[in-house]
């Protein structure tokens, strides 16, 4: 069992890991998701320490391999790493490259280092490559020895940092194949993956990170289906998401249709449902502004692409205030014409208590009442 106590890393200008801790079981199968930049790498690097972390722990079976008198090279042949970038030497052979570390390290018998490579092999369908080099090999084929190279020393953790993101898209295929198989056999293992379908596919927990840790850690089914919390959401369905805050009745709405603007031409939103984005935001603020005795509103706009719709959320605060029951009634008139629903929450704890969401899409209104 691995076990992460407040693990930190801290990098001069970023801190993708601020406070870590999780507990990683036996036989655990786990993706590892994410945005770009929020840590993936580095958790995983920091997990076989080949990064050293700012502060924290890494348990693994009862030992802190974050302590400086521990084996360090002893915990690394218990937990394998496959790279993007295969990493094999392109002096050795197929057989040569998978033998090498159980001899030199495990004290394997040329004759057992051999045999066992062999089976390994043929485990990843590639025994006939045994006395080829490296550099005759496709890149499918390569990350397949890469993953036997690993297996060879026999670890109790399997660690992959997006082994399939290197390859030709005709290569995706037969690599997975093999991590499938392998994630059956009941091996600890931890993947970094951009592919979506493959990491519900095979993993029994996912770690979705972001914002200097792992913010949501679930089942596939709850990370996929029924992310918990806000970010997830946006990212397994892709949403692109605007912001705005306003804080004054004279605020920059030139500056804000501008914002508007550059959003909707950055995320391709199709130009009928990105001028009703902007003329709903605007009708709300007409609804809204002259009712609130000192604004404080939040508007985010969420567009799904797969779904060609959008959806404002405005919060602000004061008392309870439904601007959707009764309001100017122009504005809501034109409000009503062009969103596919609307309605209106409170929310007690929250600091802007009153919640409006709008539903737009480029297609049919609802009916005006
Ligand atoms: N050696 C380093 N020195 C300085 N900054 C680093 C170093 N390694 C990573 N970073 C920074 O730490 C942050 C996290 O990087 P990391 O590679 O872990 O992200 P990631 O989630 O794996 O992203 P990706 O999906 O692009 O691979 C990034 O902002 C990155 O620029
Ligand atoms: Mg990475």
């Amino acid at each position: 069992m691995i076990k992460i106590e407040h693990l930190k890393k801290e990098y001069p200008n970023v801190t993708p890991l601020k406070d870590v801790s999780v507990e990683i079981h036996d036989g655990d199968v786990i993706s590892v998701i994410g945005p770009s930049g929020t840590g993936k790498s580095t958790l995983l690097r920091c997990i076989n320490q080949m990064e050293k972390p700012t502060s924290g722990h890494v348990w693994v079976d009862g030992v802190d391999i974050t302590d400086k008198k521990c084996n360090i090279n002893k915990v690394r042949q218990k937990m394998g790493m496959v790279f993007q970038s295969f990493n094999l030497f392109g002096h050795l052979t197929v057989i040569e490259n998978i033998m090498l570390s159980p001899m030199d390290l495990l004290g394997k018998s040329k004759q057992e280092a051999y045999d066992e490579g062999m089976r390994l092999l043929r485990m990843v369908g590639l025994a006939e490559k045994a006395l080829n080099y490296p550099d005759e090999l496709s890149g499918g084929q390569k990350q397949r020895i890469a993953i036997a190279r690993t297996l060879a020393m026999d670890p109790d953790v399997i660690l992959l940092d997006e082994p399939t993101s290197a390859l030709d898209p005709t290569m995706v295929g037969e690599v997975q194949a093999v991590i499938r198989e392998l994630a059956k056999t009941g091996k600890t293992m931890m993947i970094v993956t951009h592919e979506m379908n493959f990491a519900r596919a095979i993993s029994n927990r996912v770690f979705y990170m972001d914002e200097g840790g792992i913010y949501e850690d679930g089942t596939p089914e709850q990370i996929f289906e029924h992310p918990q919390r806000e970010n997830t959401r946006r990212f397994i369905q892709k949403l692109k998401v605007l912001e705005l805050n306003i804080e004054s009745r004279d605020y920059d709405f030139l500056g804000m249709a501008g914002q508007i603007d550059a959003y909707c031409n950055k995320s391709q939103i199709p130009p009928k449902l990105a001028n009703r984005i902007q003329l709903a935001f605007e009708e709300t603020m007409q609804l809204l502004l002259p009712r609130l005795d000192s604004p404080r509103i939040q508007a985010v706009c969420e567009y799904s692409e797969a779904e060609e719709s959008a959806e404002w959320t405005i919060r602000y605060g004061g008392p309870r205030l439904d601007a959707t029951a009764d309001g100017d009634d122009l504005a809501l008139a034109v409000l009503g014409g062009m969103t596919q629903a609307m309605d209106y929450a409170w929310q007690e704890s929250e600091e802007m208590p009153n919640q409006m969401r709008l539903k737009l899409s480029a297609e049919a209104n609802r009916h005006l009442k």
